[in-house]
């Protein structure tokens, strides 16, 4: 690729990396033949395997990670008021309204950008049912300091872990940490079914409820609508590409970590770049590689750098941005839990630079020379 040519050969920001299309077929195979493509034995199985990952009792499959943060929060019967992040994807204040609750945005930590525990501890009231925690870019959030508000305050936290899967806080996999945990094995997670949600938790009873709640809110009977719940079942299709994938799952993650690193080292010294700070014990499971432009640093702001790497053909995303306490539909939807001036700068600062499991090492060299020319 010629980084430098524009049009034609567009670097996208994020690509799948999928699994080898015959294992597919030979999955889909044993689905046609069985007639039942939906919630079958590919589905168990991916279950089975994201339990184990997770070091969790149970795993949940759903037909997104959406619908595993709607239902999670609806299995939890809340009311009130729930913490989470201004620095996430919409998604996650999207369960939270969906529920009929209000959205409390709080502040990220400035080097992590994970949601600040002090910001959370402050926002806590009478009202909060709930803490929702998020895995930025794939780094987990400061668990130990967020299992302490809760344990003190007795407020559940359901974990946004969208990005989060193969990730590792403490040597311990993500999805044991909140009461529920929900990852997303969308197209553009390190670990995909093309789409798809998991849910993860150690209690039996929330996995039984979470089950009822995919599938309308039937009841065992099939027959009594006990809950009223969505349509948000997985395929077989969608679990088989999942089981492929997941399978690979500390393959796929080393391979991100190492391509950050690279990143890393060919950006170092670039007046005003910083990185995402991993803190020791808090491995990323790679998702996004992102770096923050300080205007006052650097020769051109984020802005700028967005849009000359457009310009040349490389895609990047400014990510998260604008934060969701910013963005239309959430301005009225909840408020705000103290100030969210880190949230404000960070936003204004980062972009996520090209990164897929399967890239070569050349084209970051590539990418990088041209970061580092045009911020020169
Ligand atoms: C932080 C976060 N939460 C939730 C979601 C939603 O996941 P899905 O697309 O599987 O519904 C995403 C997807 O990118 C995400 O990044």
């Amino acid at each position: 690729m010629n980084a430098d040519a524009g049009g034609g050969n567009i670097i996208p920001v994020v690509r799948p990396t999928l699994p080898e299309l015959d294992g597919v077929a030979e999955a889909l195979r044993r689905a046609w033949k069985s007639g039942i493509v939906t919630c079958g034995a590919e589905v168990a199985e991916l279950e089975r395997m994201a339990a184990e990952e997770a070091g969790t009792d149970h795993a949940v499959a759903f037909s997104s990670c959406t619908s595993a943060l709607i239902l999670s929060l609806q299995a939890m019967k809340l009311s009130g008021e729930v913490i989470l992040p201004s620095f996430t994807f919409a998604a996650t204040a999207l369960a939270v309204v969906r529920n009929g609750l209000t959205p409390v945005f709080v502040d990220c930590e400035p080097d992590t950008f994970t949601v600040s525990p002090d910001a959370v501890k402050k926002a806590i009231t009478k009202k909060t049912c709930a803490i929702m925690p998020v895995y930025v870019f794939g780094l987990p959030p400061d668990w130990d300091a967020l299992a302490e508000v809760s344990r003190r305050t007795g407020v559940p936290i359901i974990s946004d872990s969208a990005q989060g899967f193969g990730a590792s806080y403490r040597g311990k996999p993500a999805g044991g940490f909140g009461r529920i945990e929900c990852f997303s094995l969308s197209p553009t997670k390190v670990v995909t079914a093309i789409e798809g949600g998991m849910a993860t938790t150690d209690d039996a009873e929330i996995a039984s409820v979470l089950r009822r709640l995919r599938d309308y809110g039937k009841a065992a009977d099939g027959e009594d609508m006990e809950h009223i719940g969505l349509s948000a079942r997985p395929s077989e299709m969608h679990a088989a590409v999942g089981r492929l994938s997941m399978a690979r799952t500390s393959e796929l993650v080393a391979r991100r970590r190492e391509l950050m690193a690279e990143y890393r080292e060919r950006l170092a010294g670039i007046p005003g770049v910083s990185f995402q700070t991993m803190p020791p014990g808090r491995e990323t499971s790679g998702n996004y590689f992102v770096i923050l432009v300080d205007p006052s640093k650097a020769a051109r702001d984020r802005d700028s750098l967005y849009k000359e790497l457009k310009a040349r053909g490389i895609q990047t995303k400014r990510y998260f941005y604008p934060p969701v306490h910013r963005q239309t539909a959430y301005r009225a939807a909840g408020r705000a839990g103290g100030t969210l001036e880190v949230t404000e700068t960070v936003s204004a600062k980062s972009l996520a630079l090209p990164l897929y499991t399967h890239m070569d090492v050349q084209l970051i060299a590539e990418i990088a020379d041209t970061v580092r020319r045009l911020l020169s």
